[in-house]
C-alpha cells in the first residue's frame, strides 16, 4: 500500500500576528514547518510527501526540504486562500496509483509514529477515513452573540478532532472535487457520505494558532 502525506503549511497565520506566515514561525532555532516535515520523513509509514506552501514561499519550503535531506518530498506547490483549496492543491500532485493519504496540519509539529499507526490501521477494515480525536473536558454551551446562554450542550459523545487524517485517496478526491468548503478533510468526506472513525488523538498534536500555543510547544522541544 503507497502512502503519501500531503503537509498543510500554505496559511497565512493571522491569529499568530507574524510578518511572515506561520510555517515559518520560529520554533526553537528552526522554521515551524521544520519539525512536523522531518517527523514525516523519518516515518516507515509515508512513502513520500507534497508540502503545500505559503505561496510565493515554495522556493523557501523547497530550500528547507534539502536541507533536512527530505529524499521523500516529491513536490511543492502553492495553496489556496482556504484550507480546502490547499487540500485540492496536494491532491493533484499525488499520483492516481496512490492508495492512501495522510492529511496533516503543518502547525501540529508533534505528529508521531504512533498516531500515524492508529489513523492507518482501521483504513483497512472498510472505513473511507480516519481521525484522532480526543474528548471534550469542558463544560459547552451554546451562546447568542450578546453572551447569552441558549443552552448546555451535552459532551457526551463530542470529540476534538486533530490531525494527521488518513483516508483512501479515492475518497478524498471524491469529496474535495467542487468547491465544497469544510474545516478539516473529514468534513468534506462527511458531506460526500463517506464512513469516518475517529481514533484516539494525542495532546501533543496541539495546533499553533497563537503566540501562547507556540511558546507552549517551544517548551516540548
Ligand atoms: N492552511 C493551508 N492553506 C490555507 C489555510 C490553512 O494550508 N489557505 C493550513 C495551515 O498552514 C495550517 C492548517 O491549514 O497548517 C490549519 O490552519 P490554521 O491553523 O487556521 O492556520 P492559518 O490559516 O495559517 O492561521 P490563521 O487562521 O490564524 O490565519
Ligand atoms: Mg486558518
Amino acid at each position: 500500500m503507497s502512502v503519501w502525506a500531503i503537509l498543510l503549511a500554505a496559511g497565512r497565520g493571522e491569529r499568530l500576528g507574524l510578518d511572515h506566515p506561520k510555517a515559518f514561525a520560529k520554533l526553537g532555532e528552526e522554521p515551524l514547518l521544520a519539525e512536523p516535515l522531518r517527523r514525516l520523513e523519518d516515518s516507515d509509514w509515508i512513502d513520500a510527501i507534497v508540502v503545500v506552501a505559503p505561496p510565493e514561499w515554495e522556493e523557501p519550503v523547497i530550500l528547507l526540504a534539502e536541507e533536512l535531506g527530505c529524499g521523500k518530498v516529491n513536490a511543492c506547490v502553492a495553496g489556496g486562500a482556504t484550507r480546502t483549496d490547499s487540500v485540492r492543491a496536494g491532491l493533484a500532485e499525488v499520483p492516481a496509483d496512490a492508495l492512501v493519504v495522510l492529511v496533516h496540519d503543518a502547525a501540529r509539529p508533534f505528529v508521531s509514529d504512533e498516531v500515524i499507526e492508529r489513523v492507518l490501521a482501521p483504513l483497512s477494515e472498510g472505513w473511507d477515513g480516519v481521525v484522532p480525536g480526543l474528548p471534550v473536558s469542558d463544560t459547552l454551551k451554546r451562546v447568542e452573540p450578546d453572551g447569552a446562554v441558549v443552552e448546555t450542550v451535552s459532551r457526551d459523545s463530542l470529540y476534538a478532532v486533530q490531525t494527521p487524517q488518513a483516508f483512501l485517496v479515492d475518497v478524498l478526491r471524491r469529496a474535495a472535487a467542487g468547491d465544497g468548503d469544510a474545516t478539516d478533510c473529514a468534513g468534506l468526506v462527511e458531506a460526500a457520505g463517506g464512513r469516518v472513525k475517529v481514533v484516539p488523538g494525542d495532546e501533543r498534536l496541539l495546533k499553533v494558532t497563537t503566540a501562547d500555543d507556540l511558546a507552549k510547544i517551544a517548551s516540548w522541544l
